[in-house]
């Protein structure tokens, strides 16, 4: 499918991109990260002032179609929900994807957003701070990014990984922690790169997250970042603060 063909997002509803869908189902029979996103929508208790438009990127032809068919199980419900638009698939990679359909919206002098762009990639290297950046300079969108630690120290020491690290942090800010011991050297990336997503992607607000093991090593990080307050206010039953 081709975003050209269809316009997505657009001022009439909120847009989610799934930058990294994968295939939507597992074989132990979990549901993926745009099944999640699909029935938390329509199930959701509060009533959304708009519906969502969901855009799945998947560079993996074989996931993308296996993904068509997850959706698919959803088709009656997604077909009588106001709440969201029929979800698009997008094959190919999220950077150019992503790129292309903010070109689109730019030539059409269309404003970008609301939209939440979802980056779980699979390790480190996958989203470049210029992307961050691309996405953070439309005042209506937010970035949820993930960053694998438990891969990324293992590489390093690597000069072969040095360009991926450089295009992720949009520099060489991550050097320095060459010099670290191993339990310096993850707090050191980690302030690194949110201070990288403050500083160069411009986004206001970064919440990060660790996700630790049993001994309390990060094995990873997720990052919210947003330009409005109201994307970080949540009350105790998790609803968005108006
Ligand atoms: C960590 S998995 C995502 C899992 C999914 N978000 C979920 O919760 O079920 C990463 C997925 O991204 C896909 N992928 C890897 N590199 C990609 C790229 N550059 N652009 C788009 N998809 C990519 C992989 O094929 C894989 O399915």
């Amino acid at each position: 499918m081709s975003h050209q063909s269809q316009r997505v997002g657009a001022t009439e509803s909120l847009l989610f991109v799934d930058g990294f869908a994968g295939p939507g189902s597992y074989l132990g029979g979990e549901d993926g990260s745009p099944i999640l996103a699909i029935k938390s929508a329509i199930e959701h208790a509060v009533p959304l002032p708009i519906p969502i438009s969901f855009l799945f990127i998947e560079e993996d032809r074989e996931r993308c179609e296996i993904l068509g068919g997850a959706i698919q199980k959803y088709d009656h419900d997604i077909r009588n929900s106001a709440r969201i638009k029929p979800p698009r698939i997008e094959h190919g990679d999220c950077e150019s994807v992503v790129n292309s359909l903010l070109d689109e919206w730019n030539e059409a002098g269309q404003q970008v957003g609301p939209a939440l762009f979802f980056l779980d990639q699979f390790g480190y290297s996958d989203v470049s701070m210029d992307l961050v950046t691309r996405i953070m300079s439309c005042p209506r969108c937010e970035v949820f990014s993930y960053l694998n630690w438990d891969h990324m120290h293992r590489f390093l020491t690597d000069q072969s990984k040095w360009a991926s690290l450089n295009r992720t942090f949009g520099g060489e800010e991550w050097r320095p922690s060459l010099e670290l011991e191993l339990k310096e050297r993850a707090s050191f990336i980690l302030h690194a790169y949110r201070t990288a997503l403050m500083t160069k992607a411009r986004s206001r607000y970064v919440w990060s997250f660790t996700m630790a093991d049993e001994s309390d090593s990060p094995l990873y990080w997720l990052f919210f970042c947003t330009n409005s307050l109201r994307g970080t206010r949540r009350d105790e039953e998790g609803h968005v603060q108006g």
